[in-house]
């Protein structure tokens, strides 16, 4: 099976047409080694089943068991979860959302990156249909307390049940991590809410921006770009980290190798300065590399190594630029 990945599908995406079939479309993210999303596809004939992972063993050892069990109504989908709400799925369309043992060490420096915090909450309100259902289970008490404040004060879900959450779920298949937390003696925490009929947060599905360049005019050779080069990090804004990693020479090109983190996506790729028919004149553009796709985060990262080539030289000059807003 080929492997998807949120970086190659359409932004959004169309996920009738790569299913083949219009049906209730049920998302879990962070499926593990899948047997609550294996689960899913068996007990939901009728509906497309997505199930979203970042590790590379998880995603492997699914695809080749969804394979094997011929479960044609599931496609796995290499991709943080922030990447797909934000990026692939657009406002209420999702019929269920599952979010089963996240973020175990949440309480660690990877705190800000919880799965459980304001923004992602609101993008998945924003994503789920009226009536659609949220389930979330946990087995650490704080992540729980956690989870029962944020979701109590999220306007566009109901609890379903009468209490913050429930000990024990009914029909449930027991997780890799369930099973763990069980076999220790620890108890867990499950949550179901109800999307309702108040108004969800408004969170614009992002899509590609217009490929950015900019034309410059140096005195400066290729080599003396080369050898100027050192990595720098740069933050456009509090959301946006831009790093030139490392600078390598072609033929007729120099290439930096570029990092951005944004909130909604991490991307590497690369940067080409080529030259340009006229004399001492140079583009800069986004390299096909690593399959960049063009977010504001990557737009601010021509326009900061456009003006670092400037400023490499006192007779230095944009000459033109497409930068989009930046
Ligand atoms: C503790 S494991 C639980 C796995 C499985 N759901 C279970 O219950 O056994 C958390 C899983 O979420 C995945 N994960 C963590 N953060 C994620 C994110 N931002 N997007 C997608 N998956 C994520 C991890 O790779 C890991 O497989």
């Amino acid at each position: 099976m080929q492997k998807l990945s949120s970086i190659r599908l359409p932004w959004p995406t169309d996920w009738a047409a790569l299913f083949g079939a219009e049906r209730p479309l049920i998302l879990e993210i962070g499926f593990g080694y899948g047997a609550f999303l294996k689960h899913l596809a068996r007990t939901n004939p009728d509906a497309n089943i997505v199930g979203i992972e970042i590790a590379n063993q998880c995603l492997a050892s699914v695809e080749r068991a969804v394979e094997r069990e011929k479960l044609t109504n599931v496609r796995i989908i290499q991709s943080m979860a922030e990447t797909a709400l934000h990026h692939l799925f657009t406002p209420a369309t999702l019929s269920q959302v599952h979010i089963n043992f996240p973020d175990p060490w949440f309480k660690s420096r990877h705190s800000h990156r919880r799965l459980m915090q304001r923004d992602t909450l609101d993008v998945i309100v924003s994503r789920l249909q009226p009536e659609a259902a949220l389930y979330l289970a946990t087995d650490i008490i704080e992540y729980a307390e956690m989870s029962a404040e944020l979701l109590a004060s999220t306007p566009g879900l109901d609890n379903v049940l009468p209490t913050p959450w429930a000990n024990a779920m009914v029909g449930r298949v027991v997780t890799k991590y369930e099973g763990r937390a069980q076999r220790e003696g620890r108890a867990c925490y499950y949550f179901a809410y109800r999307r309702n009929a108040q108004p969800a947060p408004e969170v614009p599905v992002i899509v590609e921006g217009e490929m950015t360049h900019v034309v410059f005019k140096t005195p400066l050779s290729l080599d003396d770009i080369l050898a100027r080069f050192e990595g720098v990090e740069n933050r456009p804004d509090a959301d946006t980290i831009i790093k030139s990693l490392h600078s390598y020479r072609g033929d007729n090109v120099v290439m930096f190798e570029m990092f951005t983190h944004e909130p909604t996506i991490d991307q590497h790729y690369a940067l080409v300065v080529s030259p340009r028919e006229n004399d001492n004149e140079y583009t800069l553009k986004v390299g096909t590399l690593g399959y960049p796709r063009h977010t504001p985060g990557l737009q601010k990262a021509v326009a900061f190594m456009g003006d670092w080539l400037v400023r490499l030289h006192p007779d230095a000059v944009i000459v033109h630029h497409k930068l989009g807003e930046y």
